[in-house]
């Protein structure tokens, strides 16, 4: 079977750094090994269970299609689609749901932290493995790229798909079991040097620049050596986000000034290497940020992905929908 690559990506608040280097440039890197064959899609339904403002959870689907867009998806290529566009998954899920014990999803450790976090137990935040199963068995991936918090959901999947091919199947593989890719993706730091993360309002957004780019770099946290002073690049937050950006032999150079506390003769600090983390940023998503605003100022063109590609991964999903709605006996 050849590979088919599946991913779903949560629709809330802006992307940040933290979000593209260990998410986004993954699912982008895989549209050019596999063109044709990689399935992105907004997870909406997802959404639902801790997000409950139409207004702003339609901002940030627009919000998110934007983004991948302007980054480099290639429409051409691959697919980017809203979960919900597809009704055929939470149909899947559904029959996924019968042959799932209560066993299973009480093992869960995501509804756990969830719901140990305050989140309302609902039935949808408990079933939320199911529709994901779905979304995964729905398109017969083979490859689901996540991060280390999603690989539970990805083995609940593959014994589901197990316990219907022997519910159902009849010695056939109804449904495909796919397998998780952890991507070598690094641990991005926040701007208070733990993980970047938008629960924590330690963020660099995506496609900030000038100004506000300046200051969110500004206000990473370090010590308090003073100017000229040598400094310790290992430990050193901006250090650690220049890492991301520059190239082996400037990161060299700039390790050198830590250690001297000097550059070309003159004295060199933290603010110097703010400096030439905020150009990197700035540099590195030029080209997307024009990008952005070109579709910001053509919603009709982003839409048009959206729907296009949802046509495309809807025939997929409803010949699996047939096939497992006949094996039961449905049809
Ligand atoms: P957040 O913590 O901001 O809510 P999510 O949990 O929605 O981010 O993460 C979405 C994706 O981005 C996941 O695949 C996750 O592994 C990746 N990711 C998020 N924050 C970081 C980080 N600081 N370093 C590396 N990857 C991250
Ligand atoms: N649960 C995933 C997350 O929070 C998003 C998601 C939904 C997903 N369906 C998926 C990821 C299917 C991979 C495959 O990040």
């Amino acid at each position: 079977m050849s590979t088919r690559v599946l991913s779903g990506v949560q629709p809330s608040g802006v992307k940040h750094l933290g979000n593209y280097f260990g998410a986004i440039r993954q699912h982008l890197e895989l549209q050019d090994r596999f063109p044709g064959e990689c399935f992105y899609f907004i997870a909406d339904y997802h959404a639902l269970t801790t997000v409950q403002d139409a207004e702003a959870l339609r901002e940030s689907v627009h919000e998110l299609a934007v983004t991948y867009l302007a980054l480099g998806l290639d429409p051409d290529k691959t697919l980017l689609f809203r979960q919900s566009d597809v009704p055929e998954v939470t149909e899947l899920a559904w029959l996924l749901a019968t042959v799932t014990g209560m066993g299973l999803l009480e093992r869960a450790h995501s509804y756990k932290d969830k719901v140990g976090r305050g989140l309302p137990a609902s039935v949808g935040l408990f079933t939320y493995p199911v529709l994901m199963a779905a979304d995964i068995l729905s398109y017969d991936a083979t490859l689901v790229p996540v991060g280390k918090d999603q690989i539970q959901h990805v083995e609940m999947t593959q014994d589901m798909a197990t316990h219907f091919n022997q519910t159902y199947g009849k010695g056939n593989s109804l449904l495909h079991r796919p397998e998780f890719r952890l991507s070598d993706a690094p641990y991005v730091t926040g701007t208070d040097g733990h993980k970047m993360s938008s629960s924590y309002g330690n963020t660099l957004p995506l496609f900030e620049s000038g100004k506000k780019l300046k200051k969110l770099v500004g206000g990473i946290v370090t010590d308090s050596t003073e100017l000229g002073q040598p400094l310790e690049a290992e430990r050193c937050n901006v250090f650690a986000l220049l890492r991301l950006f520059a190239a082996a032999d400037e990161l060299e150079r700039i390790r050198e000034h830590y250690r001297t506390g000097s550059r070309d003769g003159t004295a060199f600090g933290y603010g110097h290497a703010k400096l030439l983390l905020g150009a990197h940023i700035e540099r590195h998503f030029e080209a997307a940020r024009g990008r952005r605003d070109e579709l910001l100022a053509h919603p009709e063109r982003v839409e048009e992905v959206l729907r296009n590609s949802a046509v495309r991964a809807r025939a997929t999903a409803r010949a699996t929908l047939d096939r497992c709605k006949h094996a039961c006996g449905l049809r």
